[in-house]
């Protein structure tokens, strides 16, 4: 098996998470104006959980960070508890010393969304574009809200999102189903970042990881582009590192 990415195995989910937000941590102690690419969903939970705590602790400071999320729902607004921005506060924004008006999350209610979507890709680039950009993949081995089929050099833009990711992210919503549409940010614009770290934990991840990781790179399986880029790292637990070990 030949494999240019790095793969960093941990027995357990928290170790796995724990340890992308040291990973983060480090680099924010490096790099204080680092610009950040966040991710949303249940696997990032405890990676925000833990920065909290090492704020907290006094050991990292946000102060100097740009963020830019991946993705956002169609149709909820950011007071929506629901919405990836009112997320993004709850587990982090709100509980740490970053300057709000540096974190940018999609708009779900753009009224001309192809205009708000260049306008996001103009501000990674004013940015500076993403030094560290972190990525969960969904069971059909999206990233973002990049379903498969996603062309590799697609930019920011409203897509639908498939039945199995509805499904997945219906816990969200009380068991109904989640709105069917989100901006995300391409796979063009993922792969532009200079640092990509991908999380993926439990058992429901298994087979996009094997697929990821050792399939043929295809649309079918989006998270085999990373393969593509000259630095990611993947971090995994046992349950999803287990065919990739
Ligand atoms: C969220 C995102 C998605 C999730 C993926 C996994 O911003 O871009 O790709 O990372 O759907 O979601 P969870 O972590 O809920 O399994």
């Amino acid at each position: 098996m030949e494999l240019k990415m790095r793969i960093n195995h941990f027995p357990t989910t928290v170790a796995a998470a724990n340890a992308v937000a040291d990973r983060i941590a480090e680099r924010l102690k490096a790099t204080p104006n680092v610009v950040l690419g966040l991710a949303t969903g249940a696997t990032m939970e405890p990676v925000y959980e833990r920065l909290v705590a090492l704020h907290r602790a006094g050991e990292i400071s946000f102060a100097g960070v740009t963020s830019f999320n991946l993705d956002e729902y169609v149709g909820l607004p950011p007071e929506d508890p629901r919405s990836y921005r009112a997320t993004m506060d709850s587990q982090l924004f709100d509980l740490v010393d970053i300057d709000k008006s540096r974190t940018f999350v999609p708009d779900g209610l753009a009224a001309d969304p192809a205009a708000f979507a260049s306008r996001y890709e103009a501000m990674i680039r004013e940015a500076g574009g993403i030094d560290l950009q972190l990525l969960g993949i969904g069971r059909n081995g999206h990233i973002g809200f990049n379903e498969p089929g996603a062309d590799f050099a697609a930019r920011t833009r409203v897509v639908d999102l498939e039945e199995s990711t509805l499904e997945a992210n219906s816990a969200f919503f009380d068991g109904a189903l989640p709105p069917t549409q989100a901006m995300t940010m391409g796979i063009g614009t993922i792969l532009e970042s200079r640092e990509i770290i991908v999380l993926a934990t439990g058992a429901t991840k298994r087979d996009a990881v094997r697929t990821a990781l050792l399939g043929a790179v295809t649309p079918d399986c989006p998270a085999t582009v990373l393969r593509r880029h000259a630095n990611v790292s993947w971090w995994l637990d046992a349950e999803s590192g287990a065919d990739v070990a």
